[in-house]
């Protein structure tokens, strides 16, 4: 059994996919989000919980975590689920600094299907 999933984000609804904005004098912005062609579900029985992002450094051992953005608003209110009107969009921006290259490893959480993740180079 799998752990993990991954496939084209273009055709699989929950792989992460990752956009870096920009490598500027060593500061990293990288965009990270879920359903950019086809969008995912968001409602409270079924939706995107959070999103990570890890950072390998090139030639290194370790892999560094640079963030968590977690998803916490998912229709729910006290009249029960899916009655706020209120969801909370699967998008995540990170910003970090590495003056070197490396792997960019996304992780994104769905509630009821598991673990997706994607990968791009930094260079
Ligand atoms: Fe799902």
């Amino acid at each position: 059994m799998e752990l993990l999933q991954t496939a084209d984000w273009k055709k699989e609804k929950h792989v992460p996919v990752i956009e870096v904005l920009k490598w500027d004098n060593g500061v990293v912005e990288v965009k990270v989000s879920v359903g950019k062609e086809i969008p995912h579900p968001n409602t409270t029985e079924h939706h995107i919980a959070w999103i990570e992002l890890i950072f390998h450094p090139e030639g290194e051992k370790f892999p560094y975590v640079v963030g968590r953005t977690e998803f916490a608003a998912h229709g729910a209110s006290v009249e029960g689920p899916n009655t706020s009107g209120v969801y909370t969009e699967p998008v995540a921006h990170f910003t970090f600094k590495t003056e070197k290259g490396g792997k960019l490893i996304a992780f994104s959480y769905c509630n009821i299907h598991g673990l997706w993740m994607n990968e791009t180079e930094l260079k």
